[in-house]
């Protein structure tokens, strides 16, 4: 029998990267995670995240895989990650493509992201989706919707301009701080808006 200590568990954290454009996302993302130190990482890559990875970025499998502390195919069903009796965090899908979006919509289970995705959803954990299409067909708009409904978080990877970036690192730096916000995980990391002042009405 396994008796509880009460200790707090360490931070886990599911990260997956699918074929839509913006794999600098996940990228990104596990990079940040590493930093913080004592965040266990679990990498899923579709077939389709991996030709985007080596098409946006020059990554290749041996690149990515050091980022992470376990990395699983996702084919691989029986993994930890598939059982909801494995305690995670959450889970971030970034980029998510309509593809992964739609499989989850509807509980497929199909490959061990979405089969992650739906165990993360159970067990009312954090779920959250870096959807990425432009622009958005029904089919995309009504999965949306059944996935806000089951209680993830859609979270397109929009840039902001108000805290005026200097550039596209800064961009995605700033978008991945907000999901990491999402977990209270290093809210430090993000650009905090403190607001335009008093005289700057509409
Ligand atoms: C370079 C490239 C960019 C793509 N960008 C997107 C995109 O932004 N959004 C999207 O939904 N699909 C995009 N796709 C198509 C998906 O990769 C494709 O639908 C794939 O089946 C998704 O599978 P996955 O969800 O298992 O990764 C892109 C494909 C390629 C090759």
């Amino acid at each position: 029998m396994t008796v509880s200590t009460g200790a707090p568990r360490p931070a886990r954290m599911i990260v997956a990267i699918t074929g839509a454009t913006g794999a600098v996302y996940g990228v990104r993302l596990l990079e940040r995670l590493r930093a913080l130190g004592n965040v266990e990482t679990h990498l899923l890559v579709s077939s389709a995240g991996w030709l985007t990875l080596r098409h946006e970025l020059g990554l290749e499998r041996s690149d990515l895989q050091a980022l992470a502390d376990q990395y699983h195919s996702v084919r691989e069903v029986g993994a930890n990650i598939a059982s909801g009796s494995f305690a995670t965090t959450g889970m971030v899908i970034a980029p998510c493509s309509m593809k992964t979006l739609a499989s989850v919509a509807h509980g497929l289970s199909d490959n061990l992201i979405a089969r992650a995705a739906d165990v993360t959803l159970k067990e009312r954990r954090r779920l959250v989706m870096m959807v990425r299409e432009t622009p958005f067909n029904l089919a995309h708009l009504r999965n949306m919707t059944a996935v806000t409904e089951m209680g993830g978080i859609v979270y397109p990877p929009l840039p902001a301009f108000y805290n005026r970036p200097e550039s596209l690192d800064a961009m995605v730096d700033d978008t991945v701080g907000r999901v990491l916000d999402l977990f209270g995980l290093a809210p430090q990391v993000s650009t905090s808006w403190s607001g335009l002042g008093k005289d700057a009405e509409a």
